[in-house]
């Protein structure tokens, strides 16, 4: 198939020589020998990826446990302490405690807006009620760059399907803001047949990607891809922009309700 797996060398006496049949023999050991390394490569390939997955998960789990512990947990913490305060002040001192539930108001207030920004880091209920076309336009909107956004005969999809092309819609636009110095770029999503793809495609610097290979961003695209049976594709070069594609086989589903 054009792709080195391995080498099998094989001597022979000079006084019993390799002849056609021994010839074709050696032929077919290497043909079976190259099944197993392929094999054993494929396998060894999920396993990455898998572990790859994995931390990614532990990695997520940490920040949200983070996030929790130093946001909404102190502030709770803090609002008990200033309850039981505002208790033991009622019968003293009305015009305090009545100043303290103000404040109480407030910080509550605070906790709630946080605890609806995490629920939103983790699974935006914009994507989750209205699907991928609106929950993209509205990042696209926020972008530092002007983005458009074109689709085509896109509905709603599997959760795990609308959240693997969202994810990577936003890394792909988050790496045009960081490296492309793009002015503009446009995210495209097509149904076609039983295929969705979508693009983001920058007019930017570009990059050559077999010259500097894939980070966490592109790596965690192809794992996320690869995880509901697509493929993601890098087109790029030095001066010319960048085009990430991804492909999935997948069908418009019912509306959800
Ligand atoms: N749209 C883009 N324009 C220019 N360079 C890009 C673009 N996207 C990716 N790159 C290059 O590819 C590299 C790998 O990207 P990525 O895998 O997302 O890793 P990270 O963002 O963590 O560096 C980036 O460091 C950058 O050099
Ligand atoms: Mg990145």
């Amino acid at each position: 198939r054009g792709e080195l797996l391995g080498g099998l060398s094989v001597r022979m006496p000079p006084s019993d020589p390799m002849n056609p049949t021994r010839a074709k023999l050696v032929a077919d050991l290497a043909g079976q020998a190259g099944f197993v390394l392929r094999n054993v490569r494929l396998i060894e390939e999920l396993r990455a990826s898998r572990q790859r997955i994995v931390t990614a998960q532990d990695e997520e789990r940490r920040k949200l446990e983070r996030n929790i512990h130093d946001g909404a947990q102190q502030q709770l913490v803090a609002l008990s302490v200033k309850l039981r305060l505002a208790d033991a002040m009622a019968e003293r001192d009305a015009g305090k405690t009545r100043e303290l539930l103000g404040q109480m108001q407030t910080e509550a207030q605070e906790a709630l807006e946080d605890l609806r920004d995490l629920a939103r880091g983790i699974y935006p209920p914009l994507l989750a009620d209205k699907g991928l076309v609106a929950a993209l336009r509205s990042q696209a909107g926020k972008a530092a760059v002007p983005v458009t956004v074109r689709a085509d005969g896109v509905g709603r999809y599997a959760q795990e399907i609308e959240a693997a092309v969202y994810f990577c819609s936003l890394e792909a636009l988050n790496n045009v803001a960081k490296y492309a110095g793009a002015s503009a770029a446009e995210v495209r999503l097509a149904q076609e047949d039983v295929q969705l793809s979508f693009s983001v495609h920058d007019d930017g610097t570009g990059f050559d990607p077999s010259a500097t290979g894939y980070g966490t961003g592109l790596q965690g695209m192809a794992d996320r891809l690869d995880a509901v049976g697509g493929t993601l594709q890098v087109d790029s070069a030095p001066g010319r922009g960048t085009t990430v594609r991804g492909r999935i086989p997948a069908r418009v589903q019912e509306l959800r309700s």
